[in-house]
């Protein structure tokens, strides 16, 4: 039976997204949305968690799921290593598109736009908070690449937690942050029998324009 979980579904009743009152800045909505998410989701620190989708040069879509980071009028912030898989990807096709799913609510907002890599300053500051464990975990991880077994990689751990015993660890170059700079945001809200709610804001000249879309 392929269609083994085709009885597993959910009615969603919770909530509603009206055209009147909503902002006309999608970021404002974000923001909203987000706040919710981080007090009613299981775990709440797991609010921030997306899926980012790439596409690499030859055209093959690529998705995993990331944490996010910040976010502001310029963008979102997400960070990574630059050589890893997703950073060679953004590196020869910039449009990504982050996708939230907050089932608590009910609610998904999709974001989509070209990405860019934020200031080394940004890096360097985020860098400096993480846990030292985390640092010497990016010094230690060659991100994407093949390991021969997992010993390699606390080898390597090893290595780099003697090598920088003492003092803290700069930001490795090949690690940092990227910010998606949005064109389009679309909200989704889910409503009883699949008539859900969707309000797409796209970004023309400068100024977001909302469409309502068909579920
Ligand atoms: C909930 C969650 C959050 C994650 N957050 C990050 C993150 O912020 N940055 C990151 O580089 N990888 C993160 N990862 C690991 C990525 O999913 C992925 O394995 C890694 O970035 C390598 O992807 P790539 O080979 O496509 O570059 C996270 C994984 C999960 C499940």
């Amino acid at each position: 039976m392929p269609l083994s979980l085709a009885q597993l579904r959910r009615n969603y009743t919770l909530y509603g997204l009206r055209d009147d009152g909503v902002p006309a800045d999608p970021m404002e909505l974000f923001d909203q949305w987000l706040n919710q998410a981080r007090k009613t989701e299981v775990p709440p620190a797991e609010a921030n968690s997306m899926a980012l989708a790439t596409v690499d040069r030859d055209g093959h879509a690529h998705c995993r799921m990331l944490l996010l980071k910040g976010f502001n009028a310029q963008g979102l912030f997400f960070f990574g290593h630059y050589l890893s898989a997703k950073g060679q990807e953004l590196a020869s096709n910039p449009h990504a598109a982050m996708t939230f799913f907050w089932p608590g609510l009910e609610r998904q907002v999709r974001v989509e736009g070209p990405v860019v890599k934020v200031d080394e300053q940004l890096s360097d500051d985020y860098f400096d908070v993480r846990p030292a464990a985390s640092q010497l975990g990016t010094w230690a991880s060659p991100q994407s690449q093949a390991l021969s077994h997992r010993s390699e990689l606390d080898t390597r751990l090893r290595e780099v937690t003697e090598h920088f015993a003492g003092r803290q660890p700069p930001r490795p170059e090949h690690w940092g942050g990227y910010c998606l700079q949005p064109r389009r945001i679309e909200f989704w809200q889910g409503r009883p029998n699949r008539l859900h709610d969707r309000l797409d804001y796209r970004l023309h000249d400068a100024t977001w324009q909302r469409t309502r879309l068909a579920p």
